[in-house]
């Protein structure tokens, strides 16, 4: 067999699970094609757990947006290809100042990051006179620079805690606000921000499914009160994926994005997957195509002006000291 059947053997087996064999081969030469881009140019691939099993088959590491965060920190090629939505390749760019950093579909924004903008962090601020401000990761460069520290779904509730404060702005997702106020104990002073994906699952649509079948189900903090009221576990996309990989339920429902399910399928092939997903238009702006054209460029490396940079880059690090 020669190196390309071999490559795409191996990837076949792999994907099988959730990925029609047609589509594994069409999508063949240009896995093949990527892979020599990425030698050529010293460059890794760097995927959220929102992508598809085809696009995650060409990253080096693929993890929720903290994961994510932690490994261009070690990352040692020149140029990290993010998979995901601007604000990641922002955390990235932010990291690592020095590299060369792209994002495949350049127009992949994310409506609860665009839902706040600088002006309103400082109103914020200023009718909350010495309460400390959170920002969620998804949010622009320019808004992290206005806060003391970041945090992501999977941190948010130890962040909040190391702050060791009565009270905290938390910005812009106003859910999940509430599930740190409700697992800290900490009074949080929300902005109204919500997530187009995670807002579309319906509390009794869930309770009317639980009551015909067995079924283990995981919220991901940005969905509302009543949705994460319905669930086993509540966690970010990572906590979700170590949840199901510890304790293999038989049935698994995720209350998150479509593409969740089909990556942790590949690792616990024994879960049945119930699958009420929400497409998330932003994340799936990127396919096969997007990272093969952007390193193909000219595209647009991730530029941060370096004195909002400094100044976004601390809330940052705050965050990752916490862990
Ligand atoms: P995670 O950090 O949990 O992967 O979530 C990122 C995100 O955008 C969820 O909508
Ligand atoms: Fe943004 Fe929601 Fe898409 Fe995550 S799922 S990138 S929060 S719009």
């Amino acid at each position: 067999m020669n190196a390309v059947l071999a490559r795409h053997a191996d990837l076949a087996s792999r994907l099988a699970r959730v990925v029609p064999a047609a589509e594994i081969a069409l999508a063949a030469p240009l896995i093949a094609r990527i892979e020599a881009l990425k030698a050529d140019q010293d460059a890794v691939v760097l995927a959220h757990n929102y992508q598809t099993p085809l696009v995650s088959a060409v990253a080096e590491f693929t993890g929720d947006s903290l994961a994510m965060a932690q490994y261009a920190l070690q990352a040692t090629a020149g140029t990290i290809v993010v998979c995901g939505v601007r604000f990641m390749a922002e955390t990235v760019k932010l990291l690592c100042p020095d590299k060369r950093v792209l994002l495949s579909a350049e127009e992949a924004g994310c409506s609860l990051a665009d839902s706040i903008g600088v002006e309103a962090v400082r109103a914020v601020r200023a009718a909350c006179p010495g309460v400390p401000a959170v920002a969620y990761i998804n949010t622009t460069a320019a808004v992290k620079a206005e806060v003391d520290v970041c945090c992501t779904s999977a941190n948010a509730v130890r962040v909040v805690r190391a702050l060791g404060v009565p009270q905290v702005i938390m910005l812009p997702d106003q859910h999940l606000a509430g599930f740190v106020a409700e697992e800290s104990g900490i009074e949080v002073i929300a902005w109204s921000g919500q997530c187009e994906v995670h807002t579309r699952f319906d509390a009794a649509d869930i309770r009317a499914f639980r009551r015909d079948t067995a079924v283990t189900v995981l919220a991901h903090p940005e969905c509302p009160e009543p949705v994460r009221a319905e669930a086993d576990f509540v966690g970010s996309t990572g906590a979700m994926a170590k949840f199901l990989a510890e304790r293999r339920p038989p049935r698994a429902m995720l209350l998150t994005e479509c593409a969740m399910a089909d990556n942790v399928a590949l690792q616990c092939p024994d879960i049945n997957f119930v699958r009420p997903c929400n497409l998330c238009p932003h994340m799936k702006a990127t396919t096969l195509e997007r990272v093969a054209g952007a390193l193909e460029g000219p595209g647009a490396p991730i530029e941060i002006e370096p004195s909002l940079a400094a100044r976004a880059r601390r809330p940052i690090a705050r965050m990752l000291e916490i862990g």
